[in-house]
């Protein structure tokens, strides 16, 4: 049997750290070219190519916001000049900050939803646009399961993942008519920066509701992530899947 993503060519929002560096090596080992976009860590974007090309990959990195409407409109332009296409797009990029509602600053809310929210119509629009030329794609959103649960997570962020489970359903109407999936993973928690910012009595709590007792490692996300965006996951579309190692609650 061929790779799962056998000639692909994926485009990965925040590529340098956590889920993000885990769907990047993981997709490069099932046969994709992978690009990848980050905020700061110029040294995290070098080590991320190495892992793609050691896998006989093409790899390109691109330091932007996610929230840089302009320039990811070139950036795709660009890749597309480049690579003649591109098949699969995965919005990870996101932000926390650890705030209670009562005391959460205008600065934080404009600031979480902005880059969670934003970004959504900043990544996904040129590429989604390119699929639509294609006649096929992928996109996949990940969000989490605080969007669904009345977790004790912060409010902005909890509301823009929610956001993004919104947006996968409708945009996956309109996108089904020109041959592009859109679908979600709902996050549990993993082993990644962001998580590590959760209060420790959270995490400690976290290990006792889940069946598997621990948290999930950024591969078994990505390795699921892989199929979603695959070929052989060709009946499903507007679908939010829920991984966060069995949740008793
Ligand atoms: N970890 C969990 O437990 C968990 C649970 C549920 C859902 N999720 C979701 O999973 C996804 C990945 O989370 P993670 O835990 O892997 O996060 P992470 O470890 O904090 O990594 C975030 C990545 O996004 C990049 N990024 C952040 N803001 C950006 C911006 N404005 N423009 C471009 N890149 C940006 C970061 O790049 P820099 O290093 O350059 O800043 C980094 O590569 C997120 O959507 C998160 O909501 C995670």
């Amino acid at each position: 049997m061929s790779l799962l993503l056998e000639g692909k060519r994926a485009f990965i929002t925040g590529g340098t750290r956590g889920i993000g560096a885990a769907l990047c090596q993981v997709f490069a080992r099932e046969g994709a070219d992978v690009a990848f976009n980050y905020n700061s860590r110029d040294d995290l974007a070098q080590e991320v190519m190495g892992v793609i090309e050691a896998l006989g990959r093409r790899a390109r990195s691109f330091k932007i916001s996610v929230t840089d409407r302009f320039g990811l409109k070139h950036l795709t332009r660009e890749l597309v000049q480049d690579w003649g296409g591109l098949d699969i797009l995965v919005n990870n990029a996101a932000i926390n900050r650890g705030d209670n509602f009562a005391t959460t600053t205008d600065r934080a809310w404009d600031e979480v939803i902005g880059t969670n929210v934003g970004s959504l119509f900043a990544v996904t629009k040129p590429i989604y646009k390119q699929m639509i030329r294609q006649r096929v794609g992928s996109i996949l959103n990940i969000t989490s399961i605080g969007a669904i649960r009345a977790l004790p997570t912060a409010v902005h962020y909890a509301t823009s993942k929610a956001a993004m489970i919104g947006f996968t359903k409708c945009l996956s109407r309109e996108a089904g008519t020109f041959g592009i999936k859109v679908n979600a993973i709902a996050a549990g928690i993993f082993d990644t920066d962001l998580a590590q910012a959760l209060p420790e009595r959270w995490l400690q709590m976290h290990d006792f509701w889940t069946s598997s007792g621990r948290l999930g490692r950024p591969e078994e996300l990505a390795e699921f992530a892989a199929f979603m965006v695959s070929d052989r996951n060709s009946f499903m579309n507007g679908e939010v899947v829920i991984v966060d190692g069995g949740t008793v609650t």
